[in-house]
């Protein structure tokens, strides 16, 4: 595995949509585990593929305390959400700052593993969010678009 360098805000790729993956290979398993690697490093709970500048449909996440429970997403899709949270919401992508985004509460994803297999998950709070936050990834979407007041740098 290695480290793989993060776009930032500004980066034109970071609003670009995202290919599904059709079928598993070499490549793809090689960025699911830098992805990984890339997310611990930079203590983010969640990162999708065009953040380190790949634009396929893949979506890493842990909410865990210990980052020991990593969630694999491919081909995402949210088929239910239900109640609402607002909160501060940060994006490796938008290194330093933060903002209040209304979201919901709980949420059922369909998704692939890293066998292609679908499942479907339920999250609610943390997980719900980072959920949402990712598949925004996925479709071009950072959570600055959707921040209620200030967006806050790190001295705030
Ligand atoms: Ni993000």
């Amino acid at each position: 595995m290695a480290l793989r360098n993060i776009r930032t805000e500004g980066d034109p790729i970071l609003g670009k949509i995202s290919k599904p993956v059709l079928e598993m290979n070499d490549k793809t398993k090689v960025l699911i585990g830098d992805m990984l690697e890339t997310m611990y490093h930079a203590n983010g709970v969640g990162l999708a593929a065009v953040q380190v500048g790949v634009l396929k449909r893949v979506v890493v996440i842990d909410v865990s305390e210990d980052g020991d429970s990593p969630i694999i997403l491919i081909n995402p899709e949210i088929v239910d959400k239900s109640g609402s949270q607002t909160g501060d919401e940060g994006c490796l992508s938008v290194p330093g700052k933060s903002g209040v985004v209304t979201r919901a509460n709980h949420v059922k994803v369909k998704a692939f593993n890293e066998k292609m297999e679908l499942f479907e998950l339920e999250g609610d709070e943390l997980l719900a969010r980072a959920i949402q936050h990712e598949v925004d990834h996925l479709d071009g979407i950072l959570y600055t678009s959707k921040v209620e007041g200030p967006i806050k740098t790190a001295e705030d």
